[in-house]
């Protein structure tokens, strides 16, 4: 059966939000072991990474994202992991990008696999749009954070590879953690001004259980931007549309825009539209989740697609996820699922 897109009424959760996006983490593997997301010690050759088997294959995940886009999703992001280190991306690329209904294609990488043809054939599979990560410039700084010796020149060459093959506006994540990478929110600032690049910079958050992440180590998203205004002054750009994580500001002498993603000392709940699927086909409907609902067993079970349906609008409309609004002291120390598997 095929599904009609505009078949479907919108579903809202208890908050009265939408479901818009959906985020698809394609692995929970990752070359790099950036100190605030895999660290060494946890993530190491005793970890059990899922075995091939447990991962949706790219049809289990076309006709789940296809199901979801019948339900509203016009937004799809492909995480991970790294995403980039599944074999044959390209090929599901391929598949979401024909579903109609999709309106937006993006992906999150660490660019440490983007070379230019990697970016060309990513493009040309239907890609729209590239955010590459990176926590700062220093050469040798940047190998600390991402603690596989990696060299920052070729994270670099990745972003301009995405710009020359047009997957764009390309964004640039930052993850700033105080006393690790702070110093770079200035020299990041000055690299990437005037190069039609949005630098992002996102405050440390404590997602999973792994990253031994305290309060004491964030740098508010305040105190970033008032950092650059005094260097370069800045002014706020309208949100792009409601759902938006990063708060937008322009320079004042036209060298291009920033955002700011402040989920620890100004969350977004209120206006949170996203669905996580994991490697495996749990759904999480929050980064912070404890527990995902089990689609796999759904899809590899004769259930039709107006079924899968079914209970994906009861698990949205059940939803009353907040989790920004109501940390605490406490709630960093609950159990979550890790960055590294869900994505971001
Ligand atoms: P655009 O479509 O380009 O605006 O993408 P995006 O901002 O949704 O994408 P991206 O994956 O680059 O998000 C940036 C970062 O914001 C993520 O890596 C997360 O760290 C954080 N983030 C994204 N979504 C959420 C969310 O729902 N909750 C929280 N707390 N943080 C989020
Ligand atoms: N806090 C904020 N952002 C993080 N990321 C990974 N771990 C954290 C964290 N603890 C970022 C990555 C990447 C995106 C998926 O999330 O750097 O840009
Ligand atoms: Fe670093 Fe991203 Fe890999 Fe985590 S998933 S270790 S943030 S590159
Ligand atoms: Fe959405 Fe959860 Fe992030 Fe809040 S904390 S914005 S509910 S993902």
């Amino acid at each position: 059966m095929t599904m009609d897109y505009r078949a479907m009424l919108p579903i809202i959760d208890t908050r009265r939000r939408h479901l818009e996006d959906l985020r698809i983490s394609v692995t929970d593997r990752c070359n790099f072991r950036c100190v605030y997301c895999m660290p060494k010690a946890v993530f190491n050759s005793q970890f059990h990474f899922l075995p091939r088997a447990e991962l949706l294959t790219f049809d289990e995940i076309t006709r789940l994202t296809r199901i979801f886009v019948s339900l509203g999703v016009r937004k799809i992001r492909f995480t991970g992991g790294e995403p980039l280190v599944r074999r044959d991306l390209d090929v599901l690329i391929r598949q979401i990008s024909e579903i109609p209904g999709v309106e937006d294609l993006a992906m999150t990488t660490n660019g440490s696999l983007l070379t230019k043809e990697k970016a060309l054939a990513l493009k040309s599979a239907g890609l729209r749009r590239v955010t590459v990560s990176l926590d700062a410039l220093d050469d040798e700084l940047f190998r600390r954070m991402n603690d596989v010796n990696f060299p920052v020149a070729k994270v670099l060459n990745a972003i301009e590879s995405a710009s020359s093959a047009q997957l764009d506006p390309v964004k640039v994540n930052m993850v700033v953690k105080k006393g690790l990478n702070d110093d770079a929110v200035i020299p990041m600032a000055a690299y990437f001004r005037d190069t039609g690049i949005i630098l992002r910079y996102i405050e440390f958050m404590d997602v999973g259980t792994t990253n031994g992440w305290r309060l004491e180590d964030v740098v508010p998203g305040k105190e970033i931007l008032s950092r650059i205004n005094q260097q370069w002054p800045l002014e706020p750009v309208p949100p792009t549309r409601p759902g938006d994580v990063a708060t937008r500001y322009r320079y004042r002498d036209g060298k291009g825009e920033i955002g700011i993603i402040t989920s620890v000392t100004h969350p977004f709940c209120q206006n949170c539209t996203r669905a996580r699927l994991s490697p495996e086909g749990l759904l999480y409907t929050c980064l912070f989740g404890q527990s995902g609902t089990d689609l796999r067993s759904l899809v590899r079970s004769q259930k039709s697609d107006q079924e899968i349906v079914s209970s994906i609008k009861a698990i949205w409309e059940n939803r009353t996820d907040h989790y920004s609004e109501i940390r605490s002291s406490l709630t960093p120390g609950l159990p979550k699922i890790e960055m590294s598997h869900i994505g971001g």
